[in-house]
């Protein structure tokens, strides 16, 4: 913090959905006096930049969480510094595969002051466009640094004294020298907005290190996944079954030998009672076999398979977060949470520090409630304070306890109970209302038109129990067709269900 105990230069750290929407809520309050974005790619979009050519040999290693898989860079002693580029693997590149669509109806996905070009489900071009030009739409495009990446975040003064500060390690490629040049930064505050979709995941399974030395190339993710053509008559295992495995499978059965296989650890919404033509199901693999065999948990198994593509997830990563310095670290992998948050937003233990789009829900328009609650906190304009380190404890502990009573994720929120609209109540609470003169954004409602959205239009639909689905057609009951103001979709994209899911209807984020 300055002098005075004010927050009034904050870094950003990406230019994601996450980190354009912070950036304009911070913007609009013009109070702050610096507000920087630091993106280490070419341009803004996260998530939604298509990168044609993904590495071939992306480190994959079975079982590894990222602080061995993307650990951070030396940095060199004496900063400002030029060195030759770092050629250490940083899982920059997105798992955007260029069939890829959304999953979210465009009413209720992006920022609530600027719609999608269409909707509902859009090809991936849509959000990137949309997230580069959001910058340009507020004028804050000229606080984004680009090529620039974070190497390392450490608090210079003790936390929670009216001094707190942080020093910012940063990198920049120059392509036309060919070098890297490190300099360092000071903020007073912080939002962390780097995603965690950039580290995949691959489970350990029973010589499954070995088969990967044994046949290179044979095991491969979903994030290097780009166009069914390079599987083509090829006999391929798809591990997973989530929104990525899905997807691909869909996408493979136009190219690769009938059957493809897909291992499947639990049933997702979309799965029927039987698997759709053309797919055959397999339970969770048990073990990989030098001969090429792949063992099933029911004995079953699958020879000469040309690719097993693990869709398995990915793990948040923070190599820039320096614990030592900071005194602890920011993610629990054990737990697979963020440590000592509150409102899955705030921290416990460092007030200058905040994080946006963490958990896995509305995405975009969520991200909205937690920017400006942080935006409106930092400028002293908030309606309500954050409550006093005993209740954020309790917040965090309870959640803990009631995830591993239902199995759930500790950042993962639930629409159908009622608890996504708690949280972002919350977090509206705390924001408040912008100033009646302009400054300051005002968290938006989750109108009618959303509430529909969500509830009434998916882009699978759930075999056997979306009897009174409809393609393009009205909702019975409802006077206006609302898909009217969905003009521009591809109806067999999509469908109208008009009715509530037993699975959470946003479980497919
Ligand atoms: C395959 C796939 C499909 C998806 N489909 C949907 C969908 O249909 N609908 C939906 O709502 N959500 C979808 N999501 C979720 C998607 O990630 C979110 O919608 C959203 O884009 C996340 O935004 P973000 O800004 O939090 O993260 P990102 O989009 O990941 O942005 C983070 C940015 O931070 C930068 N960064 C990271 N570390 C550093 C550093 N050290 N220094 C500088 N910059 C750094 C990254 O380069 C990146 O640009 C999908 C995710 C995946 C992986
Ligand atoms: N726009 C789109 O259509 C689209 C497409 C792809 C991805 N996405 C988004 O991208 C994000 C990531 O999705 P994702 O599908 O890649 O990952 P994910 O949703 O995290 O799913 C991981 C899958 O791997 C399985 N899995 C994890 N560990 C396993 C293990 N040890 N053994 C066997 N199976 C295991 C999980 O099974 P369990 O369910 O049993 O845990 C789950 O099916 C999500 O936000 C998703 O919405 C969106």
């Amino acid at each position: 913090m300055a002098e005075d105990g004010c927050v009034r230069s904050v870094a950003i750290i990406g230019a994601g959905a996450a980190g354009a929407i912070t950036a304009a809520a911070f913007a609009a309050e013009e109070y702050f006096e610096r507000i920087q974005v630091f993106e280490r790619r070419e341009s803004a979009g996260g998530t939604w930049i298509y990168d044609s050519s993904p590495p071939s040999k992306l480190p994959l290693k079975p079982g590894s969480l990222p602080p061995e898989l993307d650990p951070s860079l030396p940095v060199p002693n004496n900063l400002p510094e030029i060195t030759s580029p770092n050629e250490q693997e940083r899982f920059t590149q997105t798992p955007i595969y260029s069939s890829l669509t959304t999953n979210v109806p465009a009413i209720a996905m992006p920022f609530s002051d600027l719609p999608f070009a269409y909707g509902p489900f859009v090809p991936h071009h849509i959000p990137k466009q949309y997230i580069e030009s959001y910058f340009a739409y507020h004028k804050i495009d000229s606080l984004l640094s680009l090529n620039t990446t974070i190497e390392d975040v450490s608090l210079i003064s003790p936390p929670n004294s009216a001094k707190e500060k942080w020093k910012l390690t940063l990198r920049k490629h120059d392509p036309v020298r060919q070098v890297d040049v490190w300099w360092e930064d000071a903020f007073d505050a912080v939002v962390l907005a780097n995603g965690h979709y950039s580290v995949p995941f691959i489970p350990e399974v029973t010589g499954l290190a070995a088969y990967m030395k044994l046949f290179p190339g044979r095991i491969q993710h979903s994030k290097t996944y780009r166009t069914p053509l390079l599987y083509t008559n090829k006999k391929v295992l798809i591990i997973g079954n989530s929104a990525s495995a899905k997807d691909l499978s869909m996408d493979l059965l136009s190219t690769v030998a009938h059957p493809l296989y897909l291992s499947r650890r639990s049933a997702s919404r979309w799965d029927g009672p039987s698997p759709p033509r053309g797919i055959i199901w397999k339970p969770v693999v048990k073990e990989y076999r030098m001969d090429g065999r792949i063992v099933f948990d029911d004995e079953s198994y699958v020879d000469g398979v040309d690719t097993v593509i693990y869709c398995t997830g990915y793990l948040p990563s923070f190599p820039f977060w320096d614990a030592k310095n900071n005194g602890r670290e920011i993610w629990d992998y054990k737990k697979n949470k963020l440590a000592k948050t509150y409102l899955h937003t705030f921290f416990h233990d460092f007030k200058t520090l905040g994080i946006v789009g963490m958990p896995r829900v509305l995405t975009f328009r969520s991200f909205e409630y937690q920017a400006i609650a942080l935006a409106r906190l930092w400028s002293g304009r908030q309606t309500k304070a954050l409550p006093g380190l005993e209740v954020q404890e309790g917040w965090e502990e309870e959640r803990e306890i009631l995830g591993k009573r239902q199995g759930k994720k500790f950042h993962d929120i639930e629409w159908g109970t009622g608890e996504t609209l708690g949280w972002l109540g919350e977090l509206y609470e705390i924001a408040g209302l912008g100033k009646l003169t302009g400054e300051g954004r005002t968290p938006p409602v989750i109108g009618e038109e959303v509430r529909w959205a969500i509830e009434n239009l998916r882009k699978y639909p759930e075999p056997g129990k979306d009897k009174d689905e409809k393609r393009k057609g009205k909702v019975e009951g409802e006077s206006v067709s609302r898909e009217d103001r969905l003009e521009g979709g591809d109806a067999e994209q999509w469908v109208l269900v008009g009715r509530r899911a037993e699975k959470d209807l946003l479980s497919f984020i």
